[in-house]
């Protein structure tokens, strides 16, 4: 099309102004610099997921702590206290840290994990021998040997942790809860 206009007699197609030759360089280099915009943003995506990852996904990465051999646990006629270490991750930092947890049995006499945090207002929960009830020492809650709420301010048990086996092993995956609500919830 523009071979046609070209052939044209030089008295009816004037060859173009100055101006005329600049606008069409600034529409070419608009041009070129959205499409650059454009590839630049398609290449860029990738780095980007890659730079936020650790601000996007959970702060606190669910990995599961051993909590010693299952078969030690076979006899057990109360709770045990055992410190189990876990690894947080926070954006792109690691530390680890330990927690305590007990494990006990259900009323089925099935094992049962417990974190030791209490759900009334995080204090830790110990085990008290004598009265056989976790009893907290912040509020005086307390719990039967499976974590079940006995009495106190607190609106729910002692949360359970998720637990598995492997090769022999007690493993448990420990998890934050909220406080303050009957319903046990994870928040981290
Ligand atoms: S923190 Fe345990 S009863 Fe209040």
């Amino acid at each position: 099309m523009f071979e046609g206009a070209d052939s044209e007699p030089a008295a009816l197609n004037p060859s173009p102004s100055g101006s005329s030759v600049e606008s069409r360089r600034s529409f070419l280099g608009v041009l070129l610099g959205l499409g650059s915009l454009f590839v630049g943003a398609l290449l860029s995506v990738p780095l980007i997921r890659f730079a936020l990852f650790p601000l996007i996904r959970r702060t606190t990465e669910l990995k599961s702590s051993p909590a010693g051999e299952i078969g030690e646990y076979s006899s057990l006629t109360e709770p045990v206290l055992r410190t189990i270490q876990i690894e947080l991750i926070d954006g792109w930092r690691k530390a680890t840290s330990e927690k305590v947890v007990y494990v006990t049995k259900d009323n089925q006499g099935q094992l049962r994990v417990l974190t030791s945090i209490c759900p009334h207002l995080g204090c830790t929960v110990p085990w008290n021998k004598g009265k056989k009830q976790f009893v907290c020492p912040c509020h005086g809650g307390t719990f039967a040997a499976d974590g079940t709420r006995v009495s106190g301010p607190s609106l729910r048990g002692m949360d359970a942790l998720e637990t598995s086996v492997q090769n022999g092993q007690l493993l448990v995956r420990f998890q934050y809860f909220r406080q303050l609500v009957s319903d046990k919830e994870v928040i981290g």
